[in-house]
């Protein structure tokens, strides 16, 4: 039984408001003392004019809220929700454990198409810590948004074109080096990039042979072409290594370079609308209706530009996928970008602009953090990752020591490698998304602080205790009824926990934010270890209550790794 809905219903026949506002009225009370669920009385006032308090009175003194499951009491002008703890534990339990393809899945999302666009590096440029942000946010959308039943479309908008292919055509063929190319082609390639611009100060022809030079690219011409794909290809296969590590993956890689032909259908569309207006020899749009700047739409040369390429992005969108929700994980600087391109599809009357979201996310910064970085100031993911993973070992070899654990060494790399880069991600995403993140070793590893390490470590102990119960040949699994035991405080506290888990999701996609559910599974592993350190489970002599608790830890490892895996986060069986 979902209790929240059931209280809806049963409310909405008192006040008349309908299931959906009441449901989305109920709110979860700061404190346990509180209930399980609080109705706000505010919204009534007014058509029954009469003070909330009073209103909240009424409603707690009606007999039809009340069972054998639910109590309602009013304190002030909220109407208080408690449902019976014993039936609160055996329904939540029996639901985690029952609950094939995870207990936060629903068909909220049933038949309807999600765009997540994320990641979208550019082409032969490093991958820095900046890109990652975008890149972990979005695969973990992409994973909760899959998990409430919509279709997912995972989108990556390549940087892979624009004129500063131009440049590198020309700073290839003039100081371009072969055998350091395929070494290491984004070193390389930014090594000719940065030199380019160092010498276009001084020459300006090569501006002109780099402005040639897109030009010929963006008319197909074969070598210029070419060479094009390679640097392409060659980016592709760098960042794939490193997707591949974040298990993250994408159902297409239509970058800019994808829309460029289908841009001058969009000019014509903007033009036969009227809405194009020449500006210093370029075509615009102008936005002042929307207090924005105008949107360059072809340059003076008649070549196309980034926000050229997003309109006709929307539109290829709108008819291959016909998107109830496109979605943008994209840094906030490029807020303006997107407020642009939306309005302008807007003016054009495109509806579907409304149903278009910039998903922005604040800035990464470093406290006492040192990289040998390769590139001057920025840190690049590679070098995060593989610092994370070296360190996470050096803990575990410890850990392992001091235990006496005997581990392989295959089984360490691999542990390493998961919670290392495991307390990467789950930095990036356990706060809201706009804050600016401050990565420190200290934070990220601490094994008992807010990190991935943390949660990891809980689920796994929490394994070795269902592990020994069955070495024990203790049976819990089969009488399920036995989790209504769990009345004590900390059961309760947990076990509600819990049952608020589905809800951070639903929240999570609401508002673009996994942060919502780093937050509840944190929650849900703290008052775990709250219940574990002030209880017995194997070593207990009440059979039924052991068997209870054992059932309680197997729901915790459930939700814990269910939450992680909506963030992109492997758990370890063991550490
Ligand atoms: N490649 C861009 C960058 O690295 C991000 C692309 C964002 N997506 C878009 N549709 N404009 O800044």
């Amino acid at each position: 039984m979902d209790h929240k809905k059931e209280i809806a219903v049963r409310l909405s026949k008192i006040t008349g408001l309908s299931e959906e506002e009441t449901f989305k009225l109920l709110e979860i009370p700061p404190q346990l003392d509180m209930g399980d669920f609080a109705f706000p009385c505010f919204v009534l006032a007014k058509t029954l004019r009469k003070a909330p308090p009073m209103i909240a009175a009424d409603i707690a003194a009606d007999e039809s809220l009340k069972d054998s499951v639910f109590e309602a009491k009013n304190v002030g002008p909220y109407v208080n929700f408690f449902i019976d703890r014993s039936h609160l534990a055996s329904q939540t339990i029996k639901d985690v454990l029952s609950s094939g393809d995870g207990y936060s899945s629903s068909d909220e999302g049933s038949g309807k198409n999600v765009i997540v666009e994320f990641s979208s590096p550019n082409i032969a440029k490093p991958f820095h810590v900046g890109h990652a942000f975008t890149t972990i946010l979005g695969n973990s959308l992409s994973r909760i948004y899959k998990k409430l039943g919509y279709n997912v479309i995972r989108m990556n908008h390549l940087g892979d074109y624009g004129t500063q292919f131009g440049k590198l055509i020309t700073a290839f063929r003039l100081w371009g080096d072969e055998d350091k190319l395929n070494e290491d082609p984004i070193t390389e390639l930014l090594r000719i990039y940065v030199k380019f611009h160092e010498e276009e100060k001084n020459d300006p022809s090569l501006t002109e042979s780099a402005r040639e030079n897109f030009k010929k690219l963006e008319d197909g011409c074969p070598e210029e072409v070419a060479l094009w794909k390679r640097f392409r290809d060659m980016s592709l296969v760098v960042f794939e290594k490193l997707y591949k590590r974040l298990h993250v993956e994408f159902d297409n890689y239509n970058g800019e370079s994808f829309y460029s032909d289908k841009i001058p259908a969009v000019v014509d569309m903007l033009r036969e609308k009227g809405l194009l207006t020449e500006s210093q020899g370029a075509q615009v749009v102008m936005l002042d209706e929307y207090d924005l700047p105008p949107c360059i739409i072809l340059k003076s040369d008649g070549t196309t530009i980034y926000a050229s390429r997003d309109i006709a992005a929307v539109l290829y969108r709108k008819e291959t996928y016909n998107f109830d929700k496109n979605i943008y994980v994209v840094g906030i600087p490029q807020a303006l970008h997107f407020r642009q391109v939306f309005s302008v599809l807007k003016k054009a009357g495109y509806e579907c602009a409304d149903n278009c979201e910039h998903v922005g996310f604040g800035l990464v910064k470093f406290k006492n953090m040192k990289f040998s970085t390769r590139d001057g100031n920025i840190v690049l993911l590679e070098d995060l990752l593989n610092e994370a993973v070296a360190k996470t070992r050096e803990v575990i070899v410890e850990n392992a020591k001091t235990r006496g654990t005997d581990m392989t060494e295959e089984e360490i790399d691999d542990i390493a490698e998961k919670v290392g880069i495991g307390a990467v991600i789950y930095t990036y995403v356990k706060s809201g998304r706009e804050r600016d993140i401050v990565f420190s070793w200290e934070e990220m590893l601490d094994f008992e602080g807010d990190t991935a390490p943390y949660l990891i470590y809980t689920y796994a102990r929490t394994r070795s205790i269902l592990r020994k119960a069955a070495e024990n040949g203790i049976d819990y699994s089969t009488d399920k009824e036995k989790a209504s035991l769990l009345t004590s405080e900390e059961e309760y506290a947990l076990i509600k926990s819990i049952a608020d888990f589905p809800g951070s999701v639903n929240k999570a996609a609401a508002s673009n934010e996994p942060f919502m559910i780093s937050r509840q599974i944190s929650l849900i592993a703290r008052n775990f270890n709250r219940f574990y350190n002030n209880s017995r489970i194997i070593n207990l002599e009440d059979e039924d209550l052991k068997k209870a608790r054992l059932l309680l830890c197997e729901a915790v490892c459930d939700i814990i790794s269910e939450g992680l895996d909506l963030l992109g986060i492997d758990v370890v069986e063991r550490m």
